[in-house]
């Protein structure tokens, strides 16, 4: 069960700004289970409380949550002025959908949109540790030494913190004939270019990139590349119990 505070809640429900709904808190117009609000910051579930305003039930706005394919060409933000959008690919009415977290605009794979804030966050927070897991194609031969100095945690020259997590880099097929590598690589954070960085420490380049499963959801092999569909509900309830 969802806990919001009651300003947030009200705010999301499109009763009024922050500031707003808590001047309508403080002159007595909302009542939660029939009893007066007074405070902001209460807590109240989305799913048990009566909530209203004016006597009128507040009915809250549904969330959506989406599976992308992302396609390469296609910048992972609300707004751009070089490029089009993931949020063109997205059938929907709603305004306020945005993408949890970035792929690279080159990245192709799964990539989940929503217009649930606090999911979001909890998913991307660095500290909750969500795995990422990649198909990459790399320039180069792709060794054993490898495989450990990504478990051991790579140095990748980020500005706060050095060190990447450690990842688990599994080699799927080396090329020596055409110098290339096929690997799957699972990561427990979000930084910047993350897995480029790792790659590029240990003097590889990145050739293609694809995200294939995000926490508990994978990629479906029957989504095709820049296809969308909302998740199901087991697929939400894992994403929600997995952080
Ligand atoms: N790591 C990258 O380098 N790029 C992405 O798009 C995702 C992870």
């Amino acid at each position: 069960m969802s806990l919001l505070r009651l300003d947030k809640l009200l705010a999301d429900a499109g009763i009024g700004t922050r500031s707003e709904v808590k001047a309508y808190i403080k002159k007595g117009f909302i009542c939660v289970n029939g009893t007066l609000a007074t405070k902001p910051d209460i807590k109240v579930s989305t799913e048990t409380d009566q909530i209203t305003f004016h006597g009128e039930p507040v009915i809250l706005n549904d969330f959506e949550y989406y599976i992308l394919n992302k396609p390469a060409g296609y910048v992972s933000a609300t707004k751009d002025n070089t490029a089009p959008t993931v949020l063109t690919l997205i059938e929907s009415n709603r305004k306020d959908l945005f993408p949890v977290g970035r792929l690279d605009k080159d990245t192709e794979g799964l990539l989940l949109i929503t217009n649930d804030g606090s999911l979001s966050h909890r998913l991307l927070s660095p500290k909750r540790h969500v795995d990422k897991t990649y198909y990459a194609v790399v320039e180069g031969i792709v060794t054993t030494e490898d495989i450990v100095a990504f478990k051991n945690g790579l140095e990748i020259g980020d500005e706060d913190l050095n060190v990447a997590l450690p990842a688990t880099l599994t080699i799927l097929e080396t090329d020596n004939h055409s110098n290339y590598s096929r690997v799957h690589i699972t990561i427990q954070e979000g930084k910047f270019h993350q897995v480029k960085r790792m790659f590029q420490a240990v003097g590889k380049q990145i050739t293609y990139l694809q995200r294939i499963a995000f926490g508990p959801i994978t990629l479906p092999d029957d989504l095709a590349l820049g296809e969308h569909r909302a998740l199901t509900q087991e697929e939400l309830h894992a994403l929600q119990t997995c952080v």
